[in-house]
């Protein structure tokens, strides 16, 4: 009791940080455009040039790898994001990387392999893991690749589904047979790019069009 007679009151609850705000996926796109516009977020790409900068971030992406990874052996993730035909998409988030992506482009048959991809215990949930995908969309418009391939593990298969992707591989099988390495045991699954979508701006998108037919 206080000296008033009346109960003590709660201490508010302290205001949760902005990324741990239960957000809708239209209010996370909106949130991630705004960081990346302010400089707080984004998506550099790195791949083993030989300088020290790259190797310190691959090396970084590198260890969220292996700890999301974990069945993965430690020697093969360290081959491949290092290997000079693979190159990783980083996602930093105020000067931290957070996660990302590891993939080769096979340039000569318009596709990407799709080989990691992880965001940090932390940070996940809020919305990285769309985006990571998305930035890698729109830079296989930059770079004329027309689809990714991934072999999916099991658990994965959820999370790459909710990001376009699909089992049923569209791609002539001699366009990609020989390019891909094949992995038992894991599905594999396609998602081509469409270069007329903006995929950053999906959902704010499909918002304007669909407050443009509730007025109609
Ligand atoms: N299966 C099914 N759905 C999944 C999923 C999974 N394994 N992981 C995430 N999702 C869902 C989320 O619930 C979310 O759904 P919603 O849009 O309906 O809310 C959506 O996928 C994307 O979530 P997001 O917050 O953007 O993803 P994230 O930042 O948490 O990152 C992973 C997703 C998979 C990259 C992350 O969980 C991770 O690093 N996992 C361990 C490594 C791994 O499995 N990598 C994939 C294969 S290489």
């Amino acid at each position: 009791m206080s000296a008033g007679g009346k109960r003590a009151r709660e201490p508010e609850p302290e205001p949760a940080a902005e990324e741990e705000v239960d957000l809708t996926p239209l209010q996370r796109e909106e949130l991630h455009a705004q960081q990346e516009r302010d400089g707080i977020l984004t998506f550099p790409i790195y791949y083993n040039d030989g300088t020290a900068d790259s190797l310190t971030k691959l090396v970084q992406l590198k260890a969220i790898f292996c700890q999301q990874l974990p069945k993965m052996p430690k020697e093969y993730i360290s081959r491949l994001v290092l290997d000079r035909r693979h190159v990783s998409l980083v996602c930093v988030y105020s000067g931290e990387i957070v996660g990302g992506i590891t993939y080769r482009p096979v340039k000569e048959q318009q596709l990407s392999e799709i080989v990691f991809c992880a965001v940090s215990a932390d940070h996940q949930v809020q919305g990285y893991g769309t985006r990571i995908m998305n930035q890698i969309k729109e830079e296989c418009k930059r770079t004329g690749i027309e689809g990714m391939l991934t072999y999916a593990d099991n658990h994965a298969v959820g999370y790459f589904r909710k990001q376009g992707f699909k089992k049923n591989v569209i791609m002539k099988r001699e366009r990609w047979q020989g390019y891909l390495k094949d992995y038992e045991g894991a599905t594999l699954m396609e998602c081509l790019v469409d270069p007329s979508i903006d995929y950053l701006t999906t959902r704010q998108t499909a918002d304007v069009q669909r407050e443009a037919l509730v007025k109609r």
